[in-house]
């Protein structure tokens, strides 16, 4: 495939390192602002192989069927709801997006609101700012020495636990998958466990249906007297009512939420929350991973998996496509070929092959239930000649030559 040949069209003020990225490996790019509707892709699109979005642009089953020619569509954002993902996938169309450039971006706040609630800052900041001198000891402490107890060890999950150590804190943790502790932290065996034991309870689970409420009366009357919770994860974990309970009571000593079961869905909505107006209580609207950082990270990590899977085929990381990765090998062709996931597809293109005469070097095949999806390395100089033919199968249902 010449790159040269490859127009991507990227929307809604995609970070410029992505385009940046894109025009070094040859491929031509163009850019709009705004997030185009149906009907503005479905006239744009006929002219572009790749197209790059964030969170606003809806990607519909008629976008897709309309413009079958597309390869890959990158959500240059962590969520993909926006996207219909099946239609996608049954165009033989390989979705990307970029769940963890913003990874360290959550970390960071969360080590700036222990501090910040250990200290009132929030508190101290307000009434500063109305002209009150509350200069005090009183309820204030030092992070150092206590103990953060971090819910869901995945990727922010671990993060933290490195950034709290760094500030001389004891890091314990519980997950329902057994992760290696990093540095001193201790796995924990039960919520209950870690909750009875830390200054700081950390959530960093996904929404899942384990997940929702997990948070609730019965786990706060378990954390310490005087503890305080942060929750960056998803608005579902925490039982807002039960929370407003725990502060009023002054069991919990403090909060700092960042994601509410219920989020204005623009700039432009106003924000409620029985929360409002509690002391000690740091209110944030799910900007956890929003910082400059983010966005280039999201921008760079996209462009590479679109360079990847347009050069040579790798669909690691595809959310809604069978993930291959194979190493690139010199003095070969690749093909690629996304087929209906039914039984004897692979025994049909290797009697293709064979039939040709030609060597297989290197193959691999990855299914999900609806679609196939096949790397081959040949050695042949019939390459594009063996990739109509694999087309032309009556299962295949897009088959290209990368090199
Ligand atoms: P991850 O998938 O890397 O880690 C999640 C961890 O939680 C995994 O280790 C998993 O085994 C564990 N887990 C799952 N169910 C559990 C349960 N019932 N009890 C205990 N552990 C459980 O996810 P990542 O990237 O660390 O994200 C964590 C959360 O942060 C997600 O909910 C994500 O949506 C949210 N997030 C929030 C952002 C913000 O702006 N506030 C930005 C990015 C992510």
């Amino acid at each position: 495939m010449n790159s040269n040949s490859v127009k991507i069209l990227l929307v809604e003020n995609i970070h410029p390192v992505a385009k940046e990225r894109l025009e070094e490996e040859g491929f031509k790019v163009d850019l709009i602002s705004h997030a185009p509707s149906e009907a503005e892709l479905l006239k744009l699109l006929p002219s572009y192989q790749a197209l790059g979005i964030r969170s606003k642009t809806e990607l519909t089953a008629k976008v897709f069927q309309e413009n079958p020619h597309l390869f890959v569509v990158g959500a240059f954002c962590i969520g993909t709801n926006q996207i219909d993902l099946k239609a996608a996938r049954a165009e033989g169309i390989a979705v990307f997006n970029a769940p963890h450039s913003n990874t360290r971006s959550v970390a960071e706040l969360v080590i700036a609101e222990m501090i910040a609630l250990s200290r009132q800052l929030g508190d101290r900041n307000t009434l500063a700012h109305k002209g009150e001198w509350m200069k005090s000891a009183d309820g204030s402490r030092e992070v150092r020495g206590k103990t953060i107890g971090i819910v869901g060890y995945g990727h922010i999950g671990s993060q933290v636990s490195i950034l709290a150590e760094d500030l001389g804190m004891k890091v314990i943790f519980y997950d329902v998958v057994k992760k290696l502790p990093l540095g001193n932290a201790q796995m924990r065996a039960s919520l209950d466990d870690l909750l009875k034991n830390a200054d700081f309870v950390s959530l960093h689970v996904p929404e899942t249906p384990q997940t929702k409420d997990m948070i609730g009366a019965k786990q706060l009357s378990n954390m310490k007297k005087g503890s305080y919770l942060i929750n960056a994860s998803r608005g579902t974990v925490v039982v807002i009512n039960d929370l407003v309970e725990a502060l009023k009571s002054k069991h919990i000593a403090g909060c700092a939420i960042d994601v509410f079961p219920e989020e204005p869905a623009s700039n432009k909505e106003k924000f409620v929350s029985p929360l409002q107006g509690m002391s000690n209580v740091i209110l944030t609207p799910h900007i956890g991973g929003s910082t400059e950082e983010a966005q280039y990270a999201i921008g760079a990590e996209v462009a590479e998996s679109f360079r990847r899977y347009l050069k040579i085929g790798s669909s690691s990381g595809a959310v809604n496509f069978p993930n291959v990765d194979l190493p690139v090998k010199q003095g070969t062709s690749r093909i690629l070929n996304v087929h209906r996931n039914e039984p004897g597809v692979l025994g049909e293109i290797n009697g293709i092959i064979s039939k040709e005469g030609a060597n297989i070097e290197a193959q691999y095949l990855s299914t999900d239930e609806k679609v196939g999806y096949m790397v081959m390395d040949l050695n042949s100089h019939h390459a594009q000649q063996l990739a109509d033919e694999i087309q032309a199968l009556s299962r295949s249902i897009r088959t290209r030559v990368v090199y």
